[in-house]
């Protein structure tokens, strides 16, 4: 018999300064903070039911049943929730993408900041979303980010309690457009939760979270300015210091497929050209390539012309974590 439920909605978001690496794991502090877009048009759906006759939780995604290492991972997820709220029910879980999952657009970072909030909704507790954003990190680093809409800041922290995001500005501050291109659907070998452990082994990690904080801080003022060149520049490094971490990690992961060093050079030559485009890619072969309104036509045309290309899909700054009912 069920005895409580509750459901919420989140959406995935894209990282303008990428999150990799942890300095504490377990507690998932990340080496740097990092800056994102939350995403709109792309969600999760999850809902908790809790039911004190349940001997383990379930997890269906999608309408299937869950293999052992995505349950495994919920699992300690809500071990994590139900201990902070002194709670012992197992709980069903069922959660539904609109997006495919392992192309690169963080499922986990709308998966977890979902299921946090459904669960708290299912117990009865309606924490803030400073809060929120704390206990949805424990599932994942970049869920963090997804509580927000619009432009968000994820403070890396000595301590728990310091490691969370914030809005920086919401999403009507900046129409930017985010033409996200799948150029492949295969399952990632590596997700990003193991990549964060090798990027210590990589001797170009410490240079990269060293100079974090400055370009931390250019990010929020080309944010804060609406300063498409600034952004572009930043985030483009960052997208590169963060492969180079990768290439050069042992072993070194190698996420970029022929389509996207395609994309990034293609990219970086229409704004040489005059286009206002940069690109950033996740821990995945498809490449975020953002655009302002106006332009976001003729750059979608160009894109689709290239080799490779086999969807693109189009998003804008969008909501933070809410829920249907
Ligand atoms: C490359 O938040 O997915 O997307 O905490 O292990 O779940 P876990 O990692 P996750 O890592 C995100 C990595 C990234 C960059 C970013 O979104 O900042």
């Amino acid at each position: 018999m069920v005895k409580e439920s509750g459901s919420a909605i989140a959406s995935p978001n894209i990282a303008f300064i990428k999150y990799w690496g942890n300095k504490n794991s377990e507690l998932r502090l990340p080496s740097n903070g990092s800056l994102s877009m939350t995403l709109n048009g792309l969600e999760t759906r999850t809902t908790v039911y809790l039911d004190p006759g349940l001997s383990s939780d379930s997890l269906i995604i999608n309408g299937e049943t869950a293999g052992p290492l995505p349950l495994q991972r919920v699992s300690g997820f809500l071990d994590i929730l139900r201990q902070h709220f002194n709670q012992k029910d197992c709980a069903a879980i069922e959660s539904n993408n609109n997006f495919p999952p392992g192309t690169g657009i963080a499922s986990s970072a709308s998966a977890f900041a979902a299921l946090a909030a459904a669960y708290t909704r299912a117990i009865g507790e309606f924490p803030d979303n400073r809060e929120l954003s704390i206990l949805s990190r424990f599932g994942s680093g970049s869920a963090s980010r997804s509580i927000h809409s619009g432009f968000v800041e994820w403070y890396a922290g000595e301590k728990s309690s310091e490691s969370y995001a914030e809005q920086i500005a919401p999403p009507s501050h900046w129409n930017l457009v985010d033409l996200i291109i799948i150029t492949g659907y295969a399952h990632k070998k590596v997700g990003s939760f193991a990549g964060h452990a090798l990027a210590d082994t990589s001797p170009l990690q410490h240079a990269r979270v060293q100079n974090c904080r400055s370009r931390l801080d250019s990010c929020r003022t080309a944010i804060l300015n609406r300063d498409f060149e600034l952004l572009a520049e930043i985030a483009e490094l960052d997208s590169n210091l963060m492969h180079a971490v990768m290439l050069t990690s042992s072993p070194p992961l190698i996420y970029w497929e022929p389509a996207t060093i395609l994309l990034m050079k293609s990219i970086r030559t229409w704004r040489e050209e005059g286009l206002p485009v940069f690109y950033t890619i996740d821990a995945g072969p498809n490449v975020h390539c953002f655009t302002t309104e106006q332009e976001h036509e003729s750059v979608l045309r160009k894109i689709k012309s290239l080799p490779s290309v086999q969807d693109v899909l189009i998003s804008r700054p969008g909501e933070g974590i809410r829920y249907p009912d």
